[in-house]
C-alpha cells in the first residue's frame, strides 16, 4: 500500500513513537499531576518533558505557555471562542478549514462579525488585503499557515507583522505546516498558535496543542478538574491548568514527544527539503499528464507536502477510489472540510484528488502513483 494522505494524518509514524505509546501504557499509566505516587510523578513528568520539546521545537520561551489538546479543531475552538466577545470583529481568509469557519460562523449569532479575505486563483492570500479588512473593532487575525486543499504557504510572517503593528492578536492554524516549515512564535509574531500533534509532528492521534502568548487572555470554554487548587469552585488562573481540565491524553503525548524527536533526529529543513523534493516530483509528473489539472502553485517551495489535482470532469471521489481499490493508493478527495476554500479555486461542484507525501514517501512510491493517474486519465 502507498499512503499518500499524511496531511490527514501522517503514516507510518516513526517506531519510537509507537514504542513510547506502549511504554507510557505499560510501565507509566498513572494519572499525571493528579497523585503523588511515583508512578504518577513520571507520568507527569512524561507530560512536563514533551511540553518542553514542543516549547524548544516552536521557540516558546515559556512552556507552560503551551495547552494539550485533543487536536487542531480543539486548539481553534479554544482559541476563537476564548478571544472573541459580542460586537468584536474577526479578519480570516477564504482559505480557512472549517475548524475556523465554523466556530465563527457559530458566533455569528452573539454578535461577533467575521471578514474573509478572499485569496486569488492559486489560494495565495494578500497581505495588503488582510490590512485593508481591519477595522476599529477587529480583536483577531486568523489565518491557516497553508492551505489543506492547495498546500499552498501563506505569507504568515507579513500577515504576524501587520497584525502585531496594529496591536491585534494574530492566530495561526498550524495543522498544514507544524513539523514541514521550521515556526519560531517570536520570529514569526505568533501571539496564538494551533497545531496537531498527528500530523507534520508525527504524533498519535488524539493529540495537539495551542500556544498562548503571555499576556493574551482567552475565557475558558471548559472548566473542571485541574489537579491544582482544589479547594475552589472556580477555574484557577494558573497555566497550564486555566485551559488544561480533565485527565490528559498522557500516552499520546509520551508519542507526540517521540514524534519530534524524531524530527530534530533528522532535522526539519532536510524533512522539508525531502518534501519540495517529492511535492516536485509529483507537481511536474501530472502536469505532463493528458487531461490532468494541477491547482495551486506550480512550484513545489510554495506547497507545505499537499497537491491538488483532478483528471478531466472525472469526480474527485472517483478518481479516489480507484486508486484505492486498484492500485493500492491512499488519497483523499472531495471537499476536505473547506468548502470555502474550494469557492475560491472554483472546484466546489468537483473537489480535488488531495495527494500528501510524509517524510517516508519515496521516490519510487511517486513513480507508481504517476504511472497510476497516466491509467486512470485514458480511462
Ligand atoms: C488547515 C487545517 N486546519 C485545521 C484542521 C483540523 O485538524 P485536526 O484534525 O487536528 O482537528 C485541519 C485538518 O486537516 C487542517 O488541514
Amino acid at each position: 500500500m502507498i499512503y499518500l494522505d499524511n496531511a490527514a494524518t501522517s503514516w507510518p509514524k516513526p517506531e519510537g513513537v509507537a514504542m513510547a505509546v506502549y511504554d507510557c501504557i505499560l510501565n507509566k499509566g498513572a494519572n499525571p499531576g493528579r497523585s503523588g505516587h511515583k508512578m504518577a510523578l513520571e507520568a507527569g513528568r512524561i507530560v512536563l518533558e514533551c511540553r518542553e520539546t514542543l516549547a524548544e521545537f516552536f521557540g516558546i520561551d515559556d512552556p507552560m505557555r503551551i495547552i494539550f489538546a485533543l487536536n487542531t479543531t480543539d486548539a481553534l475552538n479554544m482559541a476563537i471562542k476564548g478571544l472573541l466577545r459580542p460586537g468584536q470583529h474577526a479578519v480570516t481568509s477564504s482559505m480557512e478549514h472549517n475548524s475556523v469557519a465554523r466556530p465563527l460562523k457559530k458566533l455569528e449569532s452573539i454578535g461577533v462579525e467575521t471578514t474573509y479575505v478572499s485569496a486569488d486563483g492559486i489560494g495565495l492570500i494578500l497581505p495588503d488585503d488582510i490590512e485593508k479588512a481591519i477595522k476599529p473593532n477587529t480583536a483577531v487575525i486568523i489565518l491557516t499557515l497553508a492551505s489543506n486543499v492547495t498546500g499552498t504557504i501563506e505569507p504568515y510572517r507579513e500577515i504576524g507583522r501587520i497584525a502585531r503593528r496594529h496591536g491585534i492578536p494574530f492566530l495561526l492554524d498550524a495543522a498544514q505546516g507544524a513539523g514541514h516549515i521550521p515556526i519560531n512564535v517570536n520570529e514569526d509574531d505568533i501571539d496564538i498558535m494551533a497545531f496537531p500533534g498527528h500530523k507534520g509532528l508525527l504524533g498519535p492521534q488524539g493529540t495537539g496543542g495551542l500556544y498562548i502568548r503571555e499576556g493574551i487572555d482567552l475565557d475558558t470554554i471548559k472548566e473542571g478538574g485541574t489537579g491544582s487548587h482544589s479547594d475552589l469552585v472556580t477555574q484557577p488562573d494558573i497555566m497550564p491548568d486555566r485551559y488544561e481540565s480533565g485527565t490528559l491524553n498522557t500516552p499520546g503525548i509520551a508519542g507526540l514527544k517521540a514524534g519530534i524527536d524524531y524530527i530534530n533526529s533528522i532535522g526539519i529543513e532536510a524533512i522539508r527539503k525531502h518534501e519540495i523534493e517529492i511535492c516536485g516530483r509529483i507537481i511536474d509528473g501530472l502536469k505532463e499528464i493528458d487531461g490532468v489539472k494541477v491547482y495551486g502553485p506550480q512550484n513545489a517551495e510554495m506547497h507545505a507536502g499537499v497537491v491538488a489535482f483532478n483528471v478531466g470532469n472525472m469526480d474527485s471521489t472517483e478518481v479516489s477510489y480507484i486508486l484505492d481499490s486498484e492500485f493500492e493508493i491512499e488519497v483523499r478527495a472531495g471537499l476536505h472540510c473547506s468548502g470555502l476554500a474550494h469557492m475560491t479555486i472554483g472546484t466546489f461542484g468537483q473537489g480535488v484528488v488531495r495527494v500528501s507525501p510524509g517524510p517516508f514517501t519515496t521516490e519510487q512510491e511517486i513513480g507508481k502513483f504517476l504511472e497510476a493517474v497516466r491509467q486512470i486519465a485514458r480511462l
